[in-house]
């Protein structure tokens, strides 16, 4: 644990894990992960000698939902669907994860329900319905078709006819996920209470879904081409420039009115995902500090994601980043979610370690995607055991999102330990050589790394909460000073698998670890991926 005589909020120095609770751990033998699952396997998370050291998790959504889109199609914002468990059990799980210092952030879907949602079923009952105006509605254009061109994430139109009342209604997503109207106050003062049922309740604050969609052109204007569109190796949505359909006039109001309701409730956080795409990137997530709240708000920064395995690169975004950052801007440094192919595999095998040094060795909040501590890579789901919505209407493409949310792997037994019954999607074959319990007892494995980070992290304040200065290096290294007062770590990281030899004047210092994990480091080189972490 961090020195808690800092009197920093606890959002300020912690290391948030994301649970996909399907995933996780199956307490029934249903084939399901659950939330009882998650509260059996919390001292693997934190809490023993010998646990991971995070210390946040996020959840994944376990509302209830008839989990069109796994759980972010919620027919329910105060509940927990009987799949996860009940209330109790969730109330059960966050007493236990806090006895076990473990901050807990749910996941919060403001844009869109379920259309099995009581209020959207209500909605399009008819046109004088009094919960009309919470959905989207439009009258068809000329000759019955769709108002406008906006598509929906999923592929397709945006736009769905409702037969009995003759109009159509707006889904981003897919067809049974319809688009809230945020600009309806009495939507918001819905929203915002339903944060404050979980608020009261003790949880520690959120994950919000999906944020840019939450205000839209109010003149329906139809988004233009996209010029760099390439049909065949492209998502379908790719082919539109989304300047209409997303980030209208109201969004930072909305946020900023969700902020609001979170600093009621002291030592309390959210956290937004917003995919910066046609515009340019650190601007954009800029725009999310500068018109939220900081002190209890940051978005995810996603760029890890999407660039290229190169040392320059990281170096610009993150110099470019960190150079943008006023005083009490929160980085966070997301390298996988559930959306994202793993990050083991993403830049090849030996990239994955260098990249767990990198992250943990950031300033901010880093995110770990559950699994990513043992190097796990994305499960082969065969077309018949699909379970993506994504996939199943743009199949083919390489865009389902099922092989990163396959079965976490405890152990060498059967169904790799995670269930006795049918798992929801294949366990990897992998679990044999990776799993926890191996990896628990070999000193060089992926989760010992992430154990080791984890614990220097948490002892060194320069590593939490210190100062960010990146340092000339030979090519294909990526190197930076952390400092805070007199205490400064050296990080320097090889992205290539050649030898690099260190110049002098970087070669100084006392080696603290390596990603090897062995006693051999010698600081005139770097190993083949190798980073290293060293004292000033
Ligand atoms: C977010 C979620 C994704 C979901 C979508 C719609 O991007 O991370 O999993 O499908 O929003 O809610
Ligand atoms: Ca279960």
């Amino acid at each position: 644990m961090p020195d808690a005589s800092t009197d920093e909020p606890w959002f300020r120095q912690a290391v948030l894990y994301q649970i996909y609770p399907r995933s996780f751990y199956d307490s029934n033998n249903d084939g399901i992960g659950d939330l009882n699952g998650i509260t059996k396997k919390l001292n693997y998370l934190s809490g023993d000698s010998d646990s991971l050291g995070v210390s946040a998790i996020w959840i994944s959504p376990f509302y209830p939902s008839p989990m069109a889109d796994f759980g972010y199609d919620v027919s329910d914002y105060r509940g927990v669907d009987p799949i996860f468990g009940t209330l109790d059990d969730f109330k059960r799980l966050l007493k236990a994860a806090h006895q076990h210092h473990l901050k807990v952030i749910i996941d919060f879907v403001p844009n869109h329900t379920s259309d099995e949602h009581p209020w959207f079923k209500e909605a399009r009952m008819s046109r004088d319905n009094p919960k009309r105006h919470w959905y989207v509605w439009r009258d068809p254009a000329d000759g019955g078709s769709p108002p406008n061109n906006w598509l929906s994430e999923f592929g397709g139109p945006a736009w769905h006819y409702d037969e009995s009342t003759g109009q159509y209604y707006l889904h981003s997503f897919l067809a049974k996920q319809p688009d809230l109207n945020w600009d309806n106050p009495e939507v918001r003062k819905a929203m915002n209470d339903s944060l404050r049922f979980w608020l009261d309740m003790g949880v520690d604050g959120f994950r919000v879904d999906a944020v840019l969609w939450l205000s839209k052109d109010p003149d329906w204007r139809d988004d233009p081409p996209h010029p760099d569109y390439h049909p065949d190796r492209d998502d379908p949505t790719a082919s539109l420039n989304p300047i209409y359909s997303r980030r209208g006039p109201h969004l930072f109001e909305y946020l900023h009115e969700m902020a609001e309701t979170i600093r009621a409730y002291p030592d309390t956080f959210m956290v937004t995902e917003a995919y910066p795409r046609q515009w340019d990137n650190t601007d954009a997530y800029l725009h999310f500090y500068e018109n939220i709240d900081p002190e209890v708000s940051a978005p995810f920064n996603f760029e890890a994601i999407s660039s290229p395995w190169d040392a320059k690169e990281f170096k610009h975004i993150i110099d470019n980043f960190q150079s943008s950052l006023k005083d009490g801007y929160l980085p966070i440094y997301c390298f996988g979610n559930h959306d994202q192919p793993r990050l083991a595999g993403r830049h090849g095998g030996g990239a994955a370690r260098t990249a767990a040094m990198l992250q943990l060795t950031l300033p901010g909040m880093p995110v770990i995607y559950y699994g990513d501590e043992l190097g796990m890579t994305d499960g082969e789901v065969p077309p018949n055991k699909v379970q993506d919505p994504f996939e199943k209407q743009v199949p083919g493409k390489g865009l389902g999102r099922d092989p990163e949310r396959t079965p976490l792997l405890w152990n060498n037994k059967k169904n790799a330990g995670f269930t006795k019954g049918e798992p929801w999607l294949p366990v990897n074959p992998n679990y044999v050589d990776i799993n926890i319990e191996r990896q628990q007892i070999d000193p060089k494995s992926s989760l010992n790394l992430y154990r080791s980070l984890l614990k220097l992290r948490a002892s060194s304040r320069a590593l939490y909460s210190g100062d960010y200065s990146s340092l000339k290096t030979p090519d294909n290294v990526f190197g930076f000073h952390r400092q805070f007062r007199n205490e400064r770590i050296k990080i320097l990281l090889n992205f290539s698998d050649q030898t690099i030899a260190l110049p002098l004047k970087l070669a100084s210092g006392k080696p603290l670890l390596s990603t090897y994990l062995d006693r051999q480091i010698t600081i005139s080189q770097l190993r083949p991926n190798e980073g290293i972490i060293l004292k000033d």
